[in-house]
């Protein structure tokens, strides 16, 4: 007899990796950046979807190059992986324009900003990741730049120190935010335009990865591209990785041609399932379900059953569970919503008491 193969119905289920290791997470990882160069979008015809955006950015830009003019500076807002670096990279594409890559965190004081100021080109696109991490002093500067093209240079420490305009060049800048919220208004008063990008819709994903695949030589048919859509959280980073990790199956297991079957097969074996939930998300909702009846139950109670940190299951887990409609957060605890029943294929309380109500209680 082998003893190793002994299970212990006790032990806790495997615990669920952090945020960073998901298949589903819409940060990008090490894989997801060299991968991602080669996959973005090189103009505003190519670029898929967010037909609002795309069509006001349209016009800021033709407007600024029929007038030869830097253009007004832009502001994008929306969750990760929606596209805005690569816009970003547009902007500066169709203004035949240089562009500067820094971010928020990276400008620790004014300084640093001051010198990435004073060496823009005219017309260079600046384009500042994060900006709502910005520092204070930072943003302060920031301000009069964006307004008059001027920053203040401080000379000297102490009462002795003494402020010297410089004068910049017109510049663009464009800023990305995933939280609009937190800008100060005098910040987000100072862009031109700002442009929210929503989460994609199914058959835009589906182009997504048809382009994708046409880029990475992989041969995908249109069921095989509509599942990977479906799963993909309306999140083209998402989209991009799920199908790299479909064509390695494709390859490995099959005849490299990427089918409804295999796309499904494969996301079974990588744990994300028909909806894009991954195993922490099952995991949320099937305590939720299974061990508080659909809930209400609280967030700390919540996330002990799934053996997660509260914040994984708040930050991790939910915000997509709430976005599907598989979960309400309300004053009472978190509760499961119909959805949730049907998703994982179970049956609410109430349906399977006795038809006189009591549900439950004298259940055989
Ligand atoms: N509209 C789009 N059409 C095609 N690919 C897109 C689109 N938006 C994003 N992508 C792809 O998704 C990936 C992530 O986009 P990115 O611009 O880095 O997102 P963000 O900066 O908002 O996190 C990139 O590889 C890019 O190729
Ligand atoms: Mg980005």
């Amino acid at each position: 007899m082998n003893w190793d193969e002994t299970t212990d119905e006790t032990a806790p289920e495997r615990p669920v990796g952090p945020a960073a290791d998901r298949l589903v997470g819409s940060a990008a990882d090490g894989d997801d950046q060299a991968v991602e160069a080669a996959l973005r979008p090189k103009d505003l015809d190519e670029f898929i979807g967010q037909e609002k955006v795309r069509e006001q950015l349209d016009l800021v830009l033709k407007a600024a190059r029929a007038r030869g003019a830097t253009a007004d500076h832009v502001l994008l807002s929306g969750a990760p992986g929606l596209g805005k670096t690569t816009l970003s990279m547009i902007i500066a594409a169709e203004m035949s324009a240089p562009i500067r890559i820094t971010s928020g965190p990276a400008i620790q004081h004014a300084g640093d900003l001051a010198a990435i100021l004073s060496s823009l080109q005219e017309g260079e696109v600046l384009f500042l990741d994060e900006i709502h991490r910005m520092s204070r002093p930072a943003e302060e500067m920031l301000y009069m730049a964006m307004e008059d093209f001027r920053v203040d240079v401080i000379v000297g420490k102490g009462p002795g120190a003494t402020a010297i305009p410089l004068e910049l060049p017109p510049f663009t800048l464009v800023g990305a935010t995933t939280r609009a919220g937190l800008l100060p208004p005098p910040l987000r008063d100072r862009f031109g335009f700002t442009g929210h990008m929503e989460f994609y819709a199914p058959a835009e994903l589906e182009r997504v990865v048809h382009r994708s695949a046409r880029l990475l030589d992989v041969e995908i048919d249109t069921e095989g591209a509509a599942e990977i859509a479906g799963r993909s959280r309306g999140t083209p980073r998402i989209a991009n990785r799920l199908l790299r990790r479909v064509r390695d199956y494709a390859q490995v297991r099959a005849d490299g041609i990427i089918t409804r079957e295999i796309a499904a097969t494969a996301l079974a074996v990588y744990e994300v399932d028909a909806r894009g939930l991954d195993r922490l998300d099952r995991a949320v909702l099937e305590a939720l379900l299974k061990l508080f009846g659909g809930g209400p139950v609280g967030l700390s109670t919540l996330a002990v059953a799934v053996g997660e940190e509260r914040e994984t299951v708040e930050e991790v887990a939910e915000p997509f569970l709430v976005r599907e409609g598989l979960l309400a957060r309300t004053p009472r605890g978190r509760v499961a919503t119909p959805a949730a029943w049907a998703h994982l294929g179970l049956v609410p309380p109430q349906a399977a008491g006795p038809a006189t109500g009591q549900p439950g209680l004298f259940d055989a």
